[in-house]
Formats: C-alpha cells, structure tokens, sequence
C-alpha cells in the first residue's frame, strides 16, 4: 500500500506537515511529490529544513505562470509520475492549482484522492482557490472535513457521507507540534526591535486584493491608519506576490509599515502568539489566530472560515481604510477567550488511520 503526498505551496507544506509525520512514524510507504508552484528558499526550503520533513521523491518544477499554464503543467507533470509510480492513493491539501491538479490527474488514472481541508466555501468565484476547492471535493474518494459546518456543506452539495471524515484541521497538530519550540527558540521580536503585544502582524497575498491597485491600496492605507491611531508599528512579511505588485503599482508605504521578507514558520508563529491584533487576508492565518488566541481582522469581504467569525476571534473589514481602522478598534477590546473550533491536534493521525484503512477495504 502506498501514498504520493503532493504538495506545492508554502501553506500545503505546513499543513501537511502532520500528516507526513505520521506516515514516517508509522512507517507508511508514501513519498512527497512537490509540484514546484513555490519555489523561491523562504516560500519553500525553510519549512522542509525547519520541520525536518523528508525530501520530496520528485520535484516538477513548474514555478509561476498563468492559471492554465501553470495547472496545465502541473497535471501534465504529475500524471507522469503517477503513471510511473501507481501509489494506491493520493493526499493534497488545500485550494492551490497543485491541488486542483493532483486531484484531477490521479482521478483520471483511478488512484484514489484524499482532500484533507475539504467542504471549506467562500461562495465567491472570483477567487481562484474558490473553483479549485469546488472541484477537488468532487473528485475525491476521501473527503477530511476540519469542521462539523464543513461536512454539512459536503452532504448540502451531494457527497455520500460515507466519503466524508471529520478529522480536525492539521494546522491545530501543526501549530501546537510547533509554538512552543518557536517560544524557545525564536528571536523574531528581538531582531525586528519589538515588544510583546506592542506591534500589529499582517499579511495580504490574496490575488483580488493585491492584483487590483485600488483594494491593496486601501489596505495599506487602513494598516497605516491603525499603526498611527494606536503608535504601534505593523510587522508585514511580505509574500513575493505582494511585493511584485508594489512595485509594479508604484505603491509606497510609511515609516509605521515594517515590510520584512517572509518568515520561517516557528518566527511567524512566534510572532503571531505576541501581536496586539494580526490582519490579514490568508486562510491559514484566520486559523492560527483562532488557536493561537489573538483576535483577527480579516482583509476580505468573505471567508471559508466562518467559524473564526462566529466563536467572535475574526471579523471581515474587507479592504476600505476606515472599515479596516474601526474593525481594529473592535477586535482590540475583545476578551479573548473564544473555544478553538478546529479540532483537538490529533488530525494527522486521523487522515493516516483512514488512508490506511480505507486503501485495505
Ligand atoms: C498561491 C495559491 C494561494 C495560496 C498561496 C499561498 C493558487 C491559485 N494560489 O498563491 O491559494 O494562498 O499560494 O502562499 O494556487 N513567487 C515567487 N516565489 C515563489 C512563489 C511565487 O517569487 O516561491 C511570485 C511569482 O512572482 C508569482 C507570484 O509570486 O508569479 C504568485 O505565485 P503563485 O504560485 O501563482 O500564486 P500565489 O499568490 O503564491
Ligand atoms: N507563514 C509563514 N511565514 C510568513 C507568513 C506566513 O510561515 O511569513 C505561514 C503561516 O503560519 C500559515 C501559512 O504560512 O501557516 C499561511 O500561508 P499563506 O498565507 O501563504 O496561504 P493561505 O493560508 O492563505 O493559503
């Protein structure tokens, strides 16, 4: 019995990083293939050195394109391998073009898929992760819902229940294997000259925010407003998208804004569990916030994480300067006892108990 656990993107290495944990422990024949959709060393390398994950088998390489050139590429790359190797199943995690990719090529060969992070819906298909996450779900064999709302969505859009598996989501294994380490052995604060709760954390990478100059500027614009009104500086590591767009837009920001290069997952974390707010337009950051206990405002007009919005850790502000200070305001008294709705760590362990039973069966 074997699995090709296929990844591309810095978000699907740390969340399949509890995963590919587990099928080490156990010793699971499986083999990472990573697609190359990022490939750049702090998108990519730092995670796989820092998290002592395996190397991958197979690297395709494919790096940045256009939607259909870059998913083109990708499935045309991994049907070769799977081809070559014939695993029994397939693992992807996600809403990246990797994943539509890997999901529609072992389909087509009849390997069974596994979508770990399945049933999550923005209902906006103006997001490319949106048609992704639509159509992996329907080709998949095995569907790991994190959330009770998640499954529901699944059942609502047709799926048999006995495809679908509630797991937990992996970054609650991925962050509580991680944040305490990080607590150790992390310097972030020191080296960027910065006090525990005195400093805001954001990001923003999202493509319909940053591609369009009017919404990214507006963020930056209500990121330097919430600096001023509070005299705390704004950490950003920037994802490369982000800064090619600045760039190219001719955009610039004030002294408040700190724009860093992306981070090691143990600094992010770490710099995460000691923000005054973080605001940002990453799925995988509303998540982390929500674990971690720091409230969230969220640069988007929709979420697939509705949950973070109802235990009251996030709320969408969406990218207007004035809404995104105002929202700050609010989330900046909130008390910050709110229950983790993500499940309790033990996901990875799940989705391997299921891949192993469920490819015997
Ligand atoms: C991709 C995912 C997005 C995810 C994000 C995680 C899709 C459609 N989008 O978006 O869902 O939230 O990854 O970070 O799959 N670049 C580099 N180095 C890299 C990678 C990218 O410089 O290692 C630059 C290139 O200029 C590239 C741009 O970033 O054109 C965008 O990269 P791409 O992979 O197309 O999309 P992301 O915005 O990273
Ligand atoms: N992250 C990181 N360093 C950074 C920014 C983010 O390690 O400088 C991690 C973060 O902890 C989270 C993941 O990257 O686990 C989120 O990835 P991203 O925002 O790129 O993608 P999304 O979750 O939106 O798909």
């Amino acid at each position: 019995m074997s699995i090709a656990i296929i990844l591309g993107t810095r978000p699907e290495i740390i969340k399949m990083s509890p995963v590919i944990r587990e099928c080490e422990q156990k010793n699971l024949d499986h083999f990472i293939l990573h697609t190359g959709q990022h490939y750049s060393y702090e998108m990519d390398r730092v995670f796989f050195e820092q998290l002592e994950l395996p190397e991958a088998r197979y690297n395709l390489d494919v790096g940045s394109g256009n939607h259909g050139e870059q998913t083109g590429k990708i499935l045309a790359g991994i049907e070769k391998v799977l081809m070559q190797e014939m695993p029994d199943a397939v693992l992807v995690q996600g809403d990246t073009n990797t994943v539509l990719a890997g999901a529609l090529a072992a389909s087509k060969l009849h390997i069974r898929v596994g979508h770990v992070e399945a049933g999550l819906r923005s209902y906006d298909r103006r997001m490319p992760e949106e048609t992704n996450r639509v159509l992996t779900d329907h080709c998949s064999d095995y569907l790991f819902a994190p959330t009770e709302m998640a499954r529901e969505i699944l059942l609502g859009e047709g799926i048999p229940a006995d495809s679908i598996y509630f797991t937990g989501n992996t970054i609650v294994d991925a962050v509580r294997q991680n944040v305490e380490l990080a607590a150790e052995r992390s310097s972030i604060l020191d080296e960027l000259d910065v006090e525990a709760g005195r400093y805001f954390l954001a990001t923003a990478h999202r493509q319909e925010n940053v591609d369009d100059p009017a919404r990214f500027t507006g963020i930056l614009k209500g990121l330097e407003s919430v600096a001023e009104e509070f005299g705390m500086p704004v950490i950003y590591p920037i994802h490369p998208r982000s800064q090619k767009r600045i760039r190219e837009f001719g955009i610039s920001t004030n002294n408040n804004i700190k724009l860093i290069d992306p981070v090691d997952f143990m600094s992010f974390l770490h710099l995460e569990k000691n923000a005054g707010l973080i605001l940002t337009d990453s799925g995988g950051v509303q998540e982390e916030c929500c674990i971690l206990g720091v409230p969230c405002v969220t640069l988007r007009d929709n979420t697939e994480r509705p949950e973070t919005l109802e235990v009251g850790a996030n709320v969408l502000a969406g990218s207007e300067p004035e809404r995104i200070a105002s929202c700050a305001r609010g989330m900046m008294d909130r008390d910050r006892d709110w229950e983790n709705p993500f499940g309790d760590g033990k996901a990875g362990e799940r989705i391997r108990r299921v891949m192993t039973m469920g490819v015997e069966k």
